[in-house]
């Protein structure tokens, strides 16, 4: 990577994803699920759930992505995070597990969780160890249908999000107001 690309790769762009982002999502995961970091997607699945997609462009080609998946009541996913390899450790990943949780919190969520082979940047992200078994048996749905699936080596981390009565207050203390 050039000292540009490195410098464009700082100034990357968050924003939501698009129908005409869908092949270059596709091509990350599919990339990282042959690598075994994540679930592969068909584009059948990735139109479907494009709406949870956040991508990373710069110089306007996508080059990382991230989905928050709704699971149940108060609690969301993090899905399919991926930063296209040269572009990676420049703060990409963090900006997009950051909007995850900005759009997680927006939606009322207490409780982000991931199932990650990379628990090491998720630390980094003030994500903890959280055993499995007290995750939603509906997770288990995506879980059965992966090739590795019962031998698995990811782990569960969770982020615990304030309830929005304190963000509000919060908020209005930011604001300077009562
Ligand atoms: C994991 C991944 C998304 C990280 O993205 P990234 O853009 O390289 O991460 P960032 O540059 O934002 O890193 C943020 C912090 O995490 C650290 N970090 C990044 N990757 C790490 C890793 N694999 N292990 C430990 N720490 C890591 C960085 O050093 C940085 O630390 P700092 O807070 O001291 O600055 C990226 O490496 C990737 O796409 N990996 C392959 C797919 C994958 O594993 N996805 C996760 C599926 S759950």
């Amino acid at each position: 990577m050039s000292k540009r690309q490195r410098a464009a790769a700082r100034r990357a762009t968050i924003r939501d994803a698009r129908m005409d982002d869908v092949e270059a999502i596709h091509a990350l995961v599919t990339e990282f699920s042959r690598q075994e970091f994540m679930l592969p997607r068909s584009r059948s699945e990735l139109y479907d759930s494009l709406r949870d997609f956040e991508v990373a462009e710069v110089g306007g080609e996508v080059v990382g992505c991230a989905a928050l998946s709704i699971v149940w009541e108060g609690m969301a996913e993090i899905q399919s995070l991926a930063v296209r390899d040269g572009y990676q450790r420049r703060g990409i990943g963090r900006r997009l597990v950051k909007a995850c949780l900005a759009e997680a919190r927006r939606l009322g969520a207490l409780k982000v969780f991931v199932l990650t082979a990379v628990p090491a940047f998720f630390e980094r992200m003030r994500f903890s160890y959280v055993p499995r078994e007290t995750l939603p048996h509906k997770i288990w749905s995506d879980c059965v249908k992966c090739v590795k699936f019962p031998h698995c080596n990811e782990l569960a981390l969770a982020i615990d999000l304030p309830p929005p009565r304190a963000r509000a207050r919060r908020g209005a203390g930011d604001r300077g107001g009562a």
